[in-house]
């Protein structure tokens, strides 16, 4: 009820308790109750005892009906489950996708109790501050084509990202978001397979968005859009954003395959041309990233001048100081 009384409030600048109560056939006190229950959300209602209630435009909370509201996807997200608290949202779209896999399923978390990061890390969320959420896909594509849906993920991140904001976040390999030399967003890909077959793909995305400050240990190599541009970012936009751009790029993939955006990805890959150190197979390899081949692997030459193609692990970019990130 309290959503149709939102709707209704939306739709009237003045709408009065008694109006509400008749459209929705219930009671004066419901409709007071869930009034209250909606300015607790966050919304701003003012009343007047002459005109009734009227909602306050402006900066709307962060939640399911704003996002489903601002959303201008087909297909992806349109199945959304929005939590206050979750232990991770990769993990609870795992367990949606045993009641059926579909590229509708997305999860929206305000707090992760234990967000995964890529290699078994940690992700820390701050609840109120960032946007953390995973999707569903299921590509009909081969088996060793699915890295690339970890790139396509990473180009739509970043394009979104700069197209709101009007910056240029660029991709650490395969998909760390990285603005000023610092992450902004990172990105994990999961997938659930068959023994030649993809059931679906899980991809969490963490943008730290309006966080002002990082623990000790990672605030040489994290950032935030907030501390970046020194502004308050709308999370319910620039996640419908991101999810619009994301279907956009997935959709690309399907119909033309990996050229249909590796260009565009190599343009805004930070690691092309740049001295890394890899880990690959426990070893750890220095060299210069010279491209990303068509299975999305990362073309590193060695100090030997031997090329050898990387598909998974870490890679470490030098930055100008000597330092990694
Ligand atoms: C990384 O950079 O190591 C990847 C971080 C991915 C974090 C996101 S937050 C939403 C989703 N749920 C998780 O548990 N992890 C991903």
């Amino acid at each position: 009820m309290k959503f149709q009384i939102l709707s209704l409030l939306e739709e009237n600048e003045f709408i009065s308790g008694e109006k509400i109560a008749e459209k929705l056939n219930v009671s004066r006190s419901a409709v007071w109750k869930n009034i209250n229950k909606l300015k607790e959300d966050g919304y701003k209602i003012k009343s007047s005892t002459k005109k009734g209630y009227c909602l306050i435009k402006g900066q709307f909370p962060y939640n399911k009906y704003e996002i489903l509201k601002n959303l201008k996807t087909e297909l992806i997200a349109k199945e959304m489950f929005f939590y206050a608290d979750i232990d991770s949202t990769n993990e609870e779209v795992k367990r949606l996708c045993g009641n059926g896999a579909t590229s509708k399923i997305c999860v929206v978390a305000e707090n992760q109790t234990q967000g995964k990061g890529r290699l078994g890390r940690i992700w820390s969320s701050q609840k109120g501050e960032g946007i953390y959420f995973s999707i569903c896909l299921v590509p009909n594509i081969a088996l060793m084509k699915a890295p690339i849906i970890t790139l396509v993920i990473g180009m739509a991140v970043c394009r979104a990202i700069n197209k709101h904001l009007d910056i240029h976040t660029q991709i650490k390999w395969p998909n760390d978001i990285i603005f000023n030399d610092k992450k902004i967003c990172g990105i994990l890909t999961e997938i659930n397979t068959e023994i030649n077959k993809i059931n679906y793909i899980i991809c969490g995305v963490g943008v730290n968005v309006n966080i002002t400050e990082f623990p000790e240990e990672i605030r040489h190599k994290a950032t935030s859009l907030k501390i970046e541009t020194g502004k308050m970012i709308d999370r319910t936009a620039l996640i419908c954003c991101i999810l619009k751009e994301i279907e956009h790029y997935y959709n690309l993939f399907l119909l033309d395959g990996v050229d249909s955006f590796i260009e565009d990805y190599k343009k805004e890959c930070i690691n092309i041309g740049k001295q890394c150190l890899a880990t690959f197979n426990g070893e750890k390899i220095n060299g210069t990233v010279c491209d990303i081949d068509d299975n999305g692997n990362i073309v590193l030459k060695k100090e030997n001048g031997e090329r050898i193609n990387i598909f998974s692990g870490e890679v470490t970019l030098r930055r100008k100081d000597g330092s990694y990130i």
